[in-house]
């Protein structure tokens, strides 16, 4: 439910310590409270600028949707699956989080949290590649996140570097959720099960899994694959489907083409060649590939994947 007109409700208890009485206070917030400032990012059908709310001083990312476009190009439900999913999300600690969506007569806003360290793309491009050190620490953040949204029912479809924001910790957060599936929980068994075969979706061509160009069978482990691209790509600079045009990536991922560059690191050779397999019944899940050599100093159950400071980002070197 889009709130009212202009507005997003926040519902504020106080409770009175002498007659124990709460009190709810409704503060509406809306687009008036907010300042905007410069563009952060342009998707195909949103722009995304800072935002900063005239009381607090907070900054945040609003992303603008212009609803006649929407409508035209037959986007509202990939807005709706946005918001569904990032409600659905919002306690994850590598998930941008969702603070008030409102709208006015022109356009819908998703007041997302602001991440100030730009998109990963950026900083893979900025340093060309990444020692392991990095790619440990950033992948294991990935990977932590993919967990989790898959815990929740949630597959991400699109995941490439240009989704991954970083915080200003230096802390990834995935973000774009337009483009997510929601899997429904059944209530006996208390599990999300994932039956249907989902048509016409298909995400960024040098990271979609061979699975949804075949037959668009959508499975959990499409983001797997699109995991291991990203690694692959922290070493190598590049990603490990790329041709000059998307037809001729596409037929490279069916045939799972792709070559390891010149020293690339053969624990990280070992575990890519376990996730860029065509099967995805054979492909590693993520528990499988937590468990990996490449992660052996890496403690995914005491939460320091999150608290440990960032390595100083540095190429990879032969
Ligand atoms: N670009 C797109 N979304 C963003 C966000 N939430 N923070 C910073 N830059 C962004």
């Amino acid at each position: 439910e889009w709130a009212e007109r202009g507005a997003a409700k926040i519902v504020k208890e106080v409770v009175n310590p002498e007659t124990g009485v709460t009190a709810r206070h409704v503060i509406k917030k809306g687009i008036k409270d907010f300042k905007f400032g410069e563009v952060l990012g342009d998707g195909s059908y949103s722009t995304v600028m800072l935002a900063r709310s005239i009381d607090s001083g907070k900054k945040y990312a609003v992303k603008v949707l212009n609803k006649e476009y929407l409508i035209r190009q037959k986007k509202v439900k990939y807005v709706n699956i946005e918001k569904n999913t990032l409600q659905r999300l919002n306690d994850g600690r590598g998930i941008i989080k969702l603070y008030f969506t409102f709208q006015d007569e022109a356009s819908l806003y998703f007041l997302l949290e602001y991440a100030p360290n730009g998109d990963f793309l950026s900083v893979i491009k900025k340093y060309g590649s990444l020692n392991q050190d990095c790619s440990v620490y950033y992948s294991a953040q990935i990977l932590d996140a993919i967990d989790y949204l898959h815990q929740k029912g949630v597959i991400h479809r699109d995941i490439k570097p240009e989704n991954i924001l970083l915080d200003k910790d230096m802390k990834v957060k995935l973000t774009d959720f337009g483009t997510a599936k929601l899997v429904e929980k059944d209530e006996t068994t208390q599990t999300y099960n994932l039956l249907e075969r989902s048509k016409s979706f298909v995400g960024t061509a040098e990271y979609v899994s061979p699975e949804l160009l075949n037959d668009n069978y959508v499975d959990y482990k499409c983001d797997i694959w699109a995991f291991g691209c990203i690694l692959f790509q922290m070493i190598a600079g590049k990603p490990p489907f790329k041709a000059t045009n998307e037809y001729l990536t596409f037929q490279k991922v069916m045939k799972v083409q792709y070559a390891f560059t010149a020293g690339f690191p053969l624990i990280i050779r070992d575990l890519i060649k376990q996730i860029l397999v065509k099967n995805p019944e054979q492909r590693l899940d993520t528990l499988q590939v937590k468990k990996h050599h490449f992660f052996k100093d890496t403690n995914f159950h005491d939460g320091s994947v999150w608290d440990t400071d960032p390595p100083e980002i540095a190429p990879y070197k032969i």
